[in-house]
């Protein structure tokens, strides 16, 4: 079999992928889809690697799923648990490549708050990074599960009508999405009120709705997002009630969409704020438990990858 052709150093978001690159990482996480159904889930791509996971925010799923994937793969893996009150300034964040350097990582996982925290770690440390999520910039293991969880679903990962509706504006998944979705030639819409859906995202080809119902209308996935209270410091919406109104995810609404439209939300849900909990629970719809599944398989497809070629680099330094 051919080596899948990925190319990537860093896995630090989902702009500088090119398509192909997307479709080895799914494709290798199908493999991992299988492994992970077995009862014996072991594989040994990681053997001998050391896997640090540095969550400089809160996560619960996000960890917990990269630890798994580290596990299966056969990787040393510890969590730092990293106190948002050490990092106050860019030198914080230097000091904690060195400390890491001194350790030797191989992969180094990263959720911080800050846009670009990520990358800069990355340019310091002698190890692939792969971004677990950065404040409001990327989130590119979301966007790729989310990717597998369409594809599987719709047989297909193009000229799909996409709508990825609420808190647009806070959401590293929505950019993360946006920009992948939009590389795999499919039509977005933007549903939200206008506080939560700034106009610059038409940039990215996506048509903007604040209308949930127009915006609905005929569309083979809806994907809810979270309304992120602690990135608000201002009143962005009337109140959760009025919100749940217009732009939570009900039976009616939902009946605008394809008979056939899947429902996506990457979790943590607000329920009765952006979605109703009957229409998450439906699994005649509701694809969330599928994410989870995926984001375990495309985790492990991906620091796979990234390990085969951080050995290929190593040895061509060796030699
Ligand atoms: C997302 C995140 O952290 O950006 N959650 C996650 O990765 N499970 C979305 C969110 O927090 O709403």
């Amino acid at each position: 079999m051919q080596p899948p052709s990925f190319d990537q150093r860093h896995l630090l978001g989902i702009e500088p992928l090119h398509p192909h690159e997307i479709t080895a990482i799914l494709d290798l996480a199908e493999t991992y889809v299988a492994l992970n159904r077995q009862t014996e889930k072991h594989s040994d791509a990681l053997a001998g690697l050391t896997q640090v996971n540095m969550f400089f925010e809160n996560s619960t799923r996000t960890q917990a799923s990269f630890e798994l994937a580290g596990k299966r793969l056969g990787a040393d893996v510890m969590n730092m648990a990293m106190q948002a009150s050490s990092i106050k300034k860019g030198e914080t964040l230097i000091d904690t490549a060195m400390t890491l350097n001194a350790m030797h990582p191989d992969l180094l996982v990263v959720r911080h708050p800050h846009s670009g925290a990520v990358d800069l770690l990355a340019q310091k440390v002698h190890c692939a990074v792969l971004n677990a999520g950065d404040g409001r910039h990327e989130h590119p293991t979301q966007a790729l599960l989310d990717a597998l969880t369409i594809r599987r679903a719709k047989g297909r990962l193009h000229r799909l009508n996409i709508a990825i509706c609420g808190d647009i504006a806070h959401s590293r998944v929505a950019r993360s999405n946006l920009i992948l979705l939009g590389k795999m030639e499919n039509r977005i819409r933007l549903i939200g009120p206008p506080t939560l859906v700034p106009q610059q995202f038409a940039e990215f080809g996506a048509e903007i709705y604040d209308d949930m119902r127009e915006g609905l209308k005929d569309v083979d996935v809806v994907m809810m997002l979270r309304l992120q209270k602690e990135r608000m410091d201002g009143g962005f919406i009337p109140s959760e009630r009025e919100y749940f109104y217009r732009y939570g995810l009900d039976a009616d609404k939902l009946a605008l969409a394809k008979p056939d439209a899947i429902v996506m939300h990457p979790g943590p849900m607000n329920r009765g704020v952006e979605i109703d909990g009957t229409i998450a629970d439906d699994i005649k719809r509701s694809v969330i438990q599928e994410q989870v599944e995926m984001g375990v398989a495309v985790r492990m497809a991906a620091m796979d990858l990234l390990a085969r070629n951080l050995r290929r680099a190593r040895q061509a330094e060796a030699r």
